[in-house]
């Protein structure tokens, strides 16, 4: 028997502008448009094996949930079916980031599903026409067919040209759990929040306000609306018929020195969170020295990659 692999990269990103809240959930459109950076040096690799089998399945090695593992073989069926693929596989999946850490990133491990599984069918199809597949198995990963900042909106997804285009990123990993909440679910729960109703106008007016602050270079400004903006999302997270939440007292307390720091020097990183404890932190080009300052600050206390 010959055994045939291939075998795709793609790199995690991460959101400014949030997607949080879907119109349509069968195809993961998105109630506001999202703006996003990837970020390539965290990374997912994924292979596909050939196998004589009734159907697909997982090599052991796999730090996935058995729902992760389950939405992820959907996926592969779904792709299958879009290009009427007989046979089955066995799937591999690693990132280039340490396992358990609470950034098993769907954005990077769909977008390189994706890519691997038209590289196995032989498909030639664009970019865009990749990016809008993966998408309907996990919305945020069309954004991680693009590198540097990436604007999706409804079907739509395309790299912009902004400056600020060689971000440094560091994430403070403050836990490692898996989430209770995966984010499907919070884009579901969210709808019960009296906040939602106007959340998609706040969203879009945080876009066209950061898109202008980023194009002139207003540095603080821009700070300031990512600041609001995942604030914004967290407060949907407390404020549904189920609250929950992922902001831990160790995530306050980075948060909170981030923001002394930007008081004392009118200057840092951009913060963000998606949904989970962890603090991502965006410097420009110019901060190496404050980028590394600020890792070594925080490893003394937490894994910072
Ligand atoms: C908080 O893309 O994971 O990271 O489409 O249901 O798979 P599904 O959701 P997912 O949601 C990501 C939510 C977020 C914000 C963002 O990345 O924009």
């Amino acid at each position: 028997m010959t055994v045939t692999a291939w075998q795709a990269s793609a790199p995690s990103n991460i959101a400014l502008i949030k997607y949080m809240g879907k119109v349509d959930a069968t195809r993961n459109l998105p109630s506001n448009a999202s703006l996003s950076f990837t970020l390539d040096q965290l990374k997912t690799t994924v292979a596909l094996t050939n196998i004589t089998a009734t159907a697909d399945r997982w090599h052991e090695s796999n730090s996935f949930s058995a729902t992760e593992q389950q939405r992820f073989i959907q996926h592969l069926q779904f792709l299958k079916q879009e290009f009427q693929y007989d046979g089955y596989f066995e799937i591999t999946s690693a990132n280039n980031f340490p396992a358990g850490c609470g950034l098993a990133s769907s954005a990077s491990s769909f977008a390189a599903l994706t890519r691997c599984a038209c590289q196995a069918f032989g498909s030639n199809i664009s970019i865009e026409e990749m990016a809008a597949l993966s998408r309907q198995g996990s919305g945020s990963s069309c954004r991680s067919f693009f590198p540097g900042w990436v604007l999706w909106q409804d079907e739509t997804v395309k790299p912009i040209t902004l400056p600020y285009n060689q971000l440094l990123h560091h994430v403070i990993v403050v836990s490692r759990e898996k989430k209770a909440i995966s984010s499907g679910l919070a884009h579901r729960h969210v709808q019960s929040s009296a906040l939602y109703a106007t959340r998609a106008e706040r969203a879009e007016q945080r876009l066209t306000l950061l898109l202008e602050s980023l194009q002139a270079q207003d540095w603080k400004k821009s700070y300031t609306l990512v600041w609001q903006e995942f604030w914004d999302m967290h407060a949907l997270f407390e404020t549904c018929d189920m609250p929950f939440g992922y902001i831990l007292p160790d995530s306050l307390w980075v948060l909170q020195k981030v923001r002394e720091y930007w008081d004392i020097h009118q200057d840092g990183p951009l913060v963000t969170m998606d949904a989970g404890p962890n603090v991502h932190l965006l410097f420009r080009d110019d901060q190496v020295a404050l980028a590394n300052e600020l890792k070594q600050f925080f490893a003394e206390k937490y894994l910072v990659l």
